[in-house]
């Protein structure tokens, strides 16, 4: 077997590693070896290719090769080491843009390449060149709009930027305008090509994709994450047709298309449809939520949650983005250890978009070791919470508001949410009144049901842990309202 047969058989390999990753990594039981599978596929394909490219380039270009992975790994690594949880989004987005970058690269040095060598001294001789010349322009404009995308992306969920979303007069027929513009200058390039042309696509789409991303708020930070995943698969599959490499080609379509289908997931997550995503306009700023509106909340503390606790039959623990700030995690599996022991019934509700990625809420929980057959999804847990004692809401908000279900003007009305206000008792861990990611007042913090619990979480849990230590295994249900007394406040009082 020859070099090159050898590759191409590496190549088949390698790509049947990528799809048994996003296989294993479809369920959090398998997660691990999904990402095994992956790196084993990412080595190989790396091995193949640089074997394959060592026969055609001359010996110093394969040790700069060698050396910008060595410093790309350890780059990459050292920022993998550092990375908190709650930054994991803007890393994959900042990821992305580079995916992005490089289609641009690849683009413009096939153009080149071409433009030097002249076509017939390359494989896109005869009819091929004008193929090879929409490829060029679409994996220009895709990996540019990309690129500006995943770092408008970056800054706005790293807080860099403000995240709400700009609204230009006009601004779909913009979007629209320069897709149409798109076409016209490619069918331009592929019977005139000029170095005119490239550079008025390569800014187009960096306007674009500066634009299209600019103008989506807050809220749909999420589903934007993932579709500029599923762009940067899209780009790095056209440069797989510009540099001939199959391996590329399949990989951008595996991503691609994951990317995809994880949008759409979103999308249904959040009750949204992906083209109004993309017209963008959600996530502006609420109108600070008066709490005189709301009525008044009720405050409780770590003893009283003990108390109630200890009485309960059934728990169910609704965490979101403040568990991940507060890393409160290992308490909470704490937590749940103590009161199963204690014969109470424990789960998790868990929201597809809880957290500030997919996935956030599990990845934490089997971090700290809960078991996976107490972890549940939002559609198998929400009929449960009518016959629950006790629903611990743990630095969620956005995905616990009952406005989402009740009141058709809110802005996140319609979006799926944990009905967490029917059950017996709800306990909100928070720091303060202030509204989540989609800047939403929450009604659910005024219910006659609820009391706040107000502290960082990780602190709160650990308190519960030490009254609970010292209180005695409960027999019967908790009672509604809480186990001693509640304090009314006057609500809207609490710190930022
Ligand atoms: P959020 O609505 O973001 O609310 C999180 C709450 O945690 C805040 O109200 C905050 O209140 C509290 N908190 C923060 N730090 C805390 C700490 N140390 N201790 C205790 N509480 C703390 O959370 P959610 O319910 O998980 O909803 C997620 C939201 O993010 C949705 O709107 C979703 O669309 C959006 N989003 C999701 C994703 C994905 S893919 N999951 C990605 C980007 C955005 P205090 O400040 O008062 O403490």
């Amino acid at each position: 077997m020859n070099a090159t047969t050898t590759a191409q058989a590496a190549d088949i390999v390698a790509a049947l590693l990528f799809i048994l990753s996003l296989a294993g990594l479809s369920q959090h039981r398998t997660s691990r070896a999904g990402v095994v599978f992956g790196i084993a596929g990412m080595g190989l394909a790396l091995i193949a290719t640089i074997v394959l490219a060592a026969g055609e380039i001359s010996s110093t270009a394969t040790v700069l090769i060698l050396l910008a992975m060595v410093l790309g790994g350890a780059i990459g690594l050292w920022r993998a080491r550092l990375v908190a949880m709650t930054e994991m989004p803007e890393l994959i987005a900042i990821l992305h843009s580079f995916v992005g970058v490089a289609a641009v690269l690849v683009g413009w040095n096939s153009y080149f390449e071409v433009e030097a060598k002249g076509a017939a001294q390359t494989h896109v001789a005869g009819e091929l060149l004008r193929i090879h010349h929409a490829e060029v322009f679409i994996g220009i404009f895709i990996g540019a709009v990309t690129f500006t995308g995943s770092v408008i992306a970056f800054l706005k969920l790293s807080a860099r930027i403000k995240s709400s979303p700009l609204m230009l007069p006009g601004k779909n027929a913009l979007n629209l305008g320069a897709l149409a513009a798109f076409v016209a200058l490619t069918v331009w390039f592929t019977i005139t090509p000029s170095l005119g042309l490239m550079i008025a696509v390569t800014v187009l789409a960096l306007a674009l994709g500066l634009h299209l991303v600019a103008a989506i708020g807050g809220g749909d930070m999420p589903v934007v994450v993932s579709m500029l995943n599923s762009y940067s698969g899209w780009a790095a599959a056209a440069a797989g047709f510009l540099l001939d490499n199959n391996l590329l080609i399949v990989t951008g379509a595996l991503v691609g298309s994951s990317g995809a289908y994880l949008s759409y997931i979103m999308c249904k997550g959040m009750n949204r449809s992906f083209i109004s995503v993309i017209a963008g306009g959600f996530g502006i700023e609420a109108p600070a939520g008066g709490d005189a509106e709301q009525g008044e909340h009720r405050e409780t503390n770590a003893d009283e949650a003990a108390e109630l606790l200890g009485e309960a039959t059934s728990v169910i623990i609704t965490p979101g983005y403040g568990m991940a700030v507060a890393q409160a995690q290992h308490p909470v599996a704490e937590l749940t250890r103590v009161l199963r022991e204690r014969g109470v019934e424990v789960r998790f509700g868990i929201h597809p978009v809880a957290g500030r990625l997919p996935g956030h809420m599990n990845v934490l929980l089997a971090e700290a070791k809960v078991p996976y057959d107490v972890v549940l999804e939002l559609d198998e847990i929400n009929d449960d919470f009518d016959s629950t004692s006790v629903v611990l809401v743990i630095g969620a908000n956005d995905t616990v508001n009952p406005a989402a279900a009740e009141d058709p003007t809110s802005p996140i009305a319609g979006m799926p949410v944990l009905h967490v206000w029917e059950a017996e008792n709800v306990i909100v861990f928070k720091r303060s009144m202030a509204s989540g990611y989609a800047g939403v007042q929450n009604p659910l913090f005024f219910r006659e049901n609820s009391s706040m619990l107000f502290g960082d979480a990780k602190q709160s849990v650990e308190n519960i842990l030490r009254a609970l230590d010292s209180t005695p295994s409960g027999t019967g249900p908790a009672k509604a309202g809480g186990g001693s007394a509640q304090q009314p406040v006057a609500a809207g009082t609490s710190a930022d």
